[in-house]
């Protein structure tokens, strides 16, 4: 049943409910991505499961999110239960062997896994609008504020950074929209008091340093099997658009950091998207149409991307008819939304003449779906009515103890576990501000002896209340009144020396950003 080249997914059954043929997901089509949906409680997390267990033997890294905790299981040894050896024995499996997987434990709150944090740098503007819900308004303010950020040579790493930055921009707004475009005080004020929402939300945990290296979800263990790695979700949930935001960064990151690989033989990672809804709820339509840009340009990347979802209705069209590999469970059909989800399931699969689609969605048994794969030269196959394999890792959730062991042992164990909080935008601005202060004291003295000349010196800092319009340092001349004395120079030195690891590499130029509005590298 195992074959080369193929990830065994369950035995499809004739009408008579004979056994009819083994249904394999082909590993050279696994990154053209794929769907699986089906009302709750019908198999759609074993599912996902027995696709990640396939993936990571055949030396695919996956990367899913853990939305109840049954995932967890993955990472122990399957064990027999009547239930499990029945379903092997109805498909053929035989023999049914256990096997435990090789998994990360991730976790935005750092307790159930290792702590995942981005910088607000590398997240961008598009996503941290997203986040925030922000109003048009709003979100020309962020955008301003990355400009800001992305021309000066502010790194912005954690939410203070950017409380900082939002400061900074309603002391000097005037000056600053000459330059940029309109900021208004209120949207700045609006901005800020979101992110205090944010914050209370444990939002904060998330930004900062050590920002997570992608190479570490790209894992294979010496034995060539894929790591696993999975992300607790059952907090991160409370937070829907945190958690939507959070993965859509993931993928963002993956396409701007993974070189073009073609159509490689296998995928380099496959991720799976669970509660895909989240993604697209009330998504502004130009986040939609960039996530479809993304998840067409990344299949070139070698990267799979499975949504898993309630309701195939969940993803917008343009997505779902991006989805190669399909595997639906029951639906039920008592209201017209949906039955219009039976029929649009339905009809996306390539019809078999031995039943109809729409009347099988409804009769599904648990851990049984319509399967269609792509085969040939990338056709979707006949779609069969498929008993999905039993898994060979544990049914159900690790305990907290066997988490921590797992832990323990990772190859990524103290890598992400302390915050560490460099020089960034909060600190710069800070700074700066006392400076200000202190020359402002000292002007007043100065002033009262020295008489009024030009500053000295320039540099190629040109952002207001930076000390452009200034006076260069206390023993120059006091002007009309100090406002946000900064003096630029010195806030080049210390962008220069705060070594940001995404201001570094482009010191002298713009930052570039990509479709999702991460950093392009
Ligand atoms: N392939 C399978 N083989 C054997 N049993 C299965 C299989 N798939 C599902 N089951 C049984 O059905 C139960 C529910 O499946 P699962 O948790 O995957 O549903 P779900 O669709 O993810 O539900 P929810 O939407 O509530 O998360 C499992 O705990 C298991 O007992
Ligand atoms: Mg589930």
């Amino acid at each position: 049943m195992l074959q080369d080249g193929k990830l065994y997914i369950g035995t499809s059954r004739k009408p008579d409910d004979t056994n009819n043929k083994p249904e394999y997901l082909e590993l050279k089509f696994g990154n053209r991505h794929g769907l699986v949906t089906g009302a709750t409680g019908t198999g759609k997390t074993v599912t996902l499961q027995i696709l990640a267990e396939g993936f990571s033997n055949a030396g695919v890294p996956v990367f899913c999110a853990d939305v109840k905790g049954d995932l967890s299981g993955i990472g122990a040894m399957g064990e027999a239960k009547d239930f499990l050896q029945k379903r092997a024995d109805q498909i053929g499996l035989t023999p049914y062997e256990f096997q435990e997987f090789p998994v990360i434990f991730w976790d935005l709150y750092g307790v159930k896994g290792h702590r995942v944090r981005t910088t607000i740098s590398e997240m961008g503007p598009l996503l941290l609008s997203r986040l925030m819900n922000a109003t048009d308004a709003q979100e020309g303010v962020i955008n301003i504020a990355f400009k800001i950020a992305d021309q000066g040579g502010l790194p912005l790493l954690d939410l203070k950074d950017l409380q900082a930055l939002l400061n900074y921009m309603g002391e000097n707004a005037s000056a600053l929209s000459n330059q940029f475009g309109f900021i208004s005080k209120a949207s700045v004020g609006s901005i800020q008091r979101e992110l205090l929402i944010l914050e209370q939300q444990g939002a904060e945990q998330f930004f900062g340093e050590p920002a997570l290296k992608i190479s570490d979800i790209m894992r294979t263990t010496n034995d060539g099997r894929g790591a696993i790695s999975v992300l607790a979700a059952d907090k991160l949930m409370m937070n829907p658009r945190l958690y939507g935001t959070f993965l859509l960064w993931m993928l963002s990151e993956l396409f701007e950091v993974l070189p073009e690989v073609g159509d490689p033989d296998k995928p380099k990672l496959v991720f799976f998207f669970d509660e895909a809804h989240l993604l697209f709820n009330d998504a502004p339509k130009v986040l939609v149409e960039r996530v479809e840009q993304v998840v067409r340009l990344i299949r070139s990347k070698g990267v799979g991307v499975y949504f898993v979802t309630q309701n195939p209705l969940d993803v917008p069209e343009t997505v779902l008819a991006q989805l190669g590999n399909r595997v639906q469970h029951a639906l039920r059909a008592y209201t017209p939304r949906e039955q219009k989800a039976v029929k649009t399931a339905a009809d996306t699969f390539r019809p078999n003449p031995d039943f109809d689609c729409a009347t099988v969605i409804t009769n599904l048994g648990t851990g049984e779906a319509l399967v269609s794969t792509l085969e040939g030269k990338g056709a979707p196959s006949m779609v069969e009515r498929t008993l999905i394999r039993p898994p060979a890792s544990r049914l159900g959730p690790v305990t907290d103890a066997e988490r921590q062991d797992i832990m323990k042992v990772s190859p990524v164990a103290g890598l992400y576990d302390e915050d560490f909080d460099r020089e960034s935008a909060y600190e710069i601005l800070t700074a700066r501000a006392k400076k200000a202060a202190d020359a402002a004291a000292a002007q007043e003295q100065a002033a009262a002896e020295e008489a009024n000349q030009p500053a000295s010196g320039g540099s190629r800092w040109t952002l207001p209340g930076f000390g452009d319009e200034e006076p260069a340092a206390p023993s120059a001349p006091k002007q009309a009144k100090p406002r946000a004395g900064y003096q630029r120079e010195t806030v080049a030195e210390a962008a220069m020396k705060s070594v940001a690891r995404t201001v570094a590499s482009s010191l002298g130029r713009a930052l570039v950003r990509g479709i999702l509005g991460s950093l392009r590298r």
